[in-house]
């Protein structure tokens, strides 16, 4: 079966690199189209090398620009590539702007779509995301949900269930593949940032670092909690170029540094005391490894961290957040389950799904 996968933002890389490995064991024809949605060597070429991910194929160097913009550039640019590989099937993942924008371009020329990461709904749509989610699912043919709720959410949209699988999480299948290394980096990281006990920060959706009247405040808070434990504060670059000037002023507690390649990520994830973030991997990725998580966040997509993970919606409830942050200090954390079929073999799955329909 040929196969083409379509990737473009960082967090599409941890989940199409097992299901790329999973096809490739059982001998499929395979091609990987990166967008460029993601360009900096920061956002993207460390990943694909840490996660063994082959070089792309094809390179669509679409860049960034508004929404219509940047989906448009990889429809068009998409669209020829496509055609010209003639794949029997193209895999998208989770819910960027290339996600969208390649199922849209399949499903135009009748090349089957599967979406990996499927189902998931924060029933919010002013998130860019929210959109993505909903178009790419009306228009595929195989929809892989990483949670039962995504079973639901397909069910209520009147989705055909012979369409949809129940597979797992792909990302988790690349977290316990490179725990063993993020365990072995931890050491020199420690070292290279003076780190003792910590906490990790991560902030890039819209919603909370475009406007001034509302990252302002929730910076001055981080600024805030620094005081009873150090916090880590690898910045995205949309944060970064907003910010720069006041992202210096911080409290010296409130390290503001580069993004972090996958290893040294996963490895402050492991190792931090509690975990601020507005970012949906990072729920996952935390509640598997059993770290608090308070989501700067009114909903999450990810329900099923709140039920049996370790991640709390906090919204901008700043005296939540304070009670929250002292409660995971104090140990007092929420125990934690582990999602069904978070166990690793997510993409084993899938690639048994598609060999199956190959024959
Ligand atoms: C995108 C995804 C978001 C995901 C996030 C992970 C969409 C709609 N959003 O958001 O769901 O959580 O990736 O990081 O697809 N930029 C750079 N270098 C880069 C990439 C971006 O400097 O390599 C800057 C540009 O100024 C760009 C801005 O960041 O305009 C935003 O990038 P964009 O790809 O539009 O969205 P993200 O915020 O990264």
């Amino acid at each position: 079966m040929k196969i083409q996968h379509v990737v473009g933002a960082r967090p599409n890389f941890m989940k199409a690199a097992p299901v790329y490995r999973a096809l490739a064991a059982r001998g499929h024809e395979q091609t990987l189209v990166h967008t460029g949605q993601h360009y900096d060597t920061l956002m993207s070429d460390v990943f694909f090398k840490a996660l063994e991910i082959p070089n792309p194929d094809e390179s669509l160097n679409v860049g960034s620009g508004s929404h219509a913009q940047q989906t448009a550039s990889i429809m068009s640019r998409f669209e020829p590539v496509v055609l010209a590989h003639r794949p029997d099937i193209v895999l998208v993942y989770g819910d960027v702007n290339s996600t969208v924008a390649a199922a849209l371009v399949c499903s135009k020329i009748g090349i089957r779509v599967g979406h990996v990461e499927s189902g998931l709904r924060s029933f919010d749509r002013s998130m860019p995301e929210e959109i993505n989610r909903l178009i790419t699912d009306q228009l595929a043919d195989l929809l892989f949900t990483p949670s039962i709720d995504g079973d639901e959410n397909l069910a209520r949209e009147g989705i055909a269930t012979e369409k949809v699988f129940f597979v797992g999480n792909v990302m988790i299948d690349t977290l316990i593949r490179f725990l063993p290394k993020a365990d072995e980096v931890f050491p020199e990281l420690k070292a290279v940032l003076s780190l003792d006990a910590f906490g990790l920060v991560t902030l890039h959706r819209p919603s909370n670092v475009d406007e001034e009247s509302v990252f302002l405040p929730m910076l001055e808070v981080l600024d805030n909690l620094s005081e009873k434990l150090p916090l880590l504060f690898p910045v995205h670059p949309r944060t970064q170029q907003r910010w720069s000037a006041r992202l210096e002023r911080c409290n010296p507690n409130l390290r503001v540094i580069a993004p972090l390649g996958y290893l040294e990520f996963l490895a402050l994830q492991k190792n931090a005391r509690v975990v601020i973030t507005d970012s949906g991997g990072i729920q996952e990725e935390t509640t598997y490894l059993g770290t608090p998580c308070l989501t700067l966040r009114e909903n999450t997509e990810r329900p099923i961290t709140l039920t049996l993970g370790t991640n709390s919606l906090i919204g901008r409830d700043w005296e939540l957040l304070r009670r929250k942050f002292c409660e995971a200090l104090d140990g007092r954390q929420k125990l934690t389950g582990r999602p069904p079929f978070w166990d690793g073999k997510a993409s084993e799955r899938i690639a048994e799904i598609l060999t199956r329909q190959a024959s």
